[in-house]
């Protein structure tokens, strides 16, 4: 893991030591480049609840595809924080263009943007309330929410996140940028201070009792059977701490750290498109069909009922079939699940297996390994691309143990999409190489961040 070496936020970039196997590609030798970014600040306090959305984040700029990105939280030293301590719910990174010239003041963040607005489905792009900021979706497969091209949660600091070579998430292509906009990025932060809570596995599943609501973030009353989920656990929202142990001044200050890998775009890289299906999507296949995302609504989280006997299993499985709506050869895959998952797997209609996704479970204290929470999920790097063909239903299979009940948990299998192979004639080693060493120095300048190269 990547450490600072000095103070202050002077990031040192640590070479990657992963390269991932090839299906072999034509073209020149490509470095991976790698950059560690801090987020802004999050302030917590024990119980304490952020959920910020973070305008123009730090982010490598240019046309390029991006490789990898990876995350933890980290405190003012640049020391890894357990989840024990600050549990991250989850982070999203979504892309967006903005019209040159516009400020965009706090009060115009619309804090909807992961999850609402109104889609331009032929440049898969969704408009704000003002078409000063369009936001760039991925490509599928739910309507509004779960459509960030980056996202994870307690697992993220164990999970690959690695595009397979050749392939690689292309963004801002020039020919494809509107007139007069430049892309920018949006960072979301879901975290939870679980220091002195009386029950840390219930504030991390956002358990209404915990939190003392009656109204969710946007002042309508929650319902009385709605017992934990986002609803209760938002922005300054607070779980219930023992009491005393909040005396004195238990304030900290917390920042993401991602790590970013990318290659500057040219046509030796192969681009891929992000899709996440969802569990809870309602989608149904109906007469006519096209499994385009207007059809799909996702509801995110769900709930896992206790089993009734403590005999077998107490596995609580649930399925969903998808048709999907493209031609195409996957190439990555991997679920997002919370506490209580026991993996994800993807099928095709004959029952054949394509993907398992499995959680990796933390058994001591330290960050990286913390006891009872999920600390990595295995990601699926198929032999040779899965070919999906539009029209075809694959089904995602979510498994949790239910020895005890769950509130606001998730399934979500993401999955890297390419819409073409590389040129199969010549196989060559791995070409793509970790090398690049960059060291960013963050500056704040008043028209927010930008970063500058000390070295490469
Ligand atoms: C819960 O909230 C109510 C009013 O909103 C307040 O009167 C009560 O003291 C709170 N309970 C706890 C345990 O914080
Ligand atoms: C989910 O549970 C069912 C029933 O126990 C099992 O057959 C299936 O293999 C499990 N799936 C995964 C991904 O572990």
């Amino acid at each position: 893991m990547a450490r600072y070496l000095g103070t202050s936020l002077v990031l040192l970039v640590m070479a990657l030591t992963t390269i991932s196997p090839s299906h072999g590609f034509l073209g020149t030798e490509k470095k991976v480049k790698s950059a560690v970014f801090l987020s802004q600040k999050l302030e917590m306090n024990p119980g304490s609840v952020i959920n910020s959305f973070f305008y123009d984040m730090d982010f490598p700029r240019g046309h390029i595809g991006v490789k990898s990105f990876d995350a933890e939280v980290v405190d003012e030293s640049g020391n890894s924080v357990p989840l024990h301590e600050t549990y991250l719910h989850h982070w999203a990174v979504v892309p967006y263009y903005q019209r040159k010239g516009f400020k965009l003041s706090p009060r115009d963040m619309p804090r909807n943007l992961v999850v609402g607005s109104k889609q331009d489905p032929d440049r898969n792009l969704v408009l704000g309330s003002r078409s000063n900021i369009i936001i760039v979706n991925n490509a599928g497969l739910c309507n509004t929410a779960v459509r960030p091209f980056f996202g994870k949660g307690s697992e993220t600091r164990k999970t690959s996140t690695y595009a397979p070579d050749p392939y690689a998430i292309e963004f801002d292509n020039p020919e494809e940028r509107p007139d007069g906009y430049e892309l920018k990025w949006l960072l979301n932060i879901h975290a939870i201070d679980t220091r002195g809570v009386v029950d840390k596995s219930g504030c991390t599943e956002c358990r209404c009792d915990l939190y003392n609501v009656t109204i969710d973030e946007y002042g309508r009353t929650i319902k009385p059977d709605y017992q934990g989920g986002l609803n209760c656990c938002y922005h300054k929202t607070q779980c219930r701490v023992r009491n005393g142990f909040d005396n004195g001044d238990k304030t900290r200050s917390l920042y993401l750290k991602y790590t970013v890998g990318w290659v500057d775009w040219d046509s030796s890289v192969v681009p891929v498109k992000v899709y996440s299906l969802d569990i809870t999507d309602t989608w149904e296949r109906k007469e006519g069909s096209t499994g385009d995302i207007h059809e799909h609504d996702c509801p995110v989280e769900y709930n896992v009922k206790p089993c009734k006997t403590n005999g077998d299993g107490c596995v609580d499985v649930k399925k969903k079939s998808f048709m999907m709506p493209f031609d195409g050869y996957v190439v990555f895959g991997v679920v997002h699940q919370h506490a209580g998952g026991l993996g994800g797997a993807l099928y095709r209609e004959d029952g054949e297996g394509i993907f398992t996704s499995m959680p990796e479970y933390g058994n001591g204290v330290e960050p990286g390994n913390e006891a009872g929470y999920i600390v990595g999920i295995s990601s699926c790097y198929p032999q040779e691309p899965v070919k999906v063909s539009y029209g075809e239903t694959l089904t995602f299979e979510s498994n949790y143990s239910n020895a005890v009940g769950h509130t606001g948990v998730m399934g979500i299998f993401h999955l890297l999409v390419a819409q073409q192979l590389h040129e199969p004639e010549i196989s060559l080693p791995a070409l793509f190489q970790v090398k690049a060493a960059v060291v960013y120095r963050r500056q704040n300048r008043e028209d927010g961040y930008h970063y500058q190269s000390l070295s490469t």
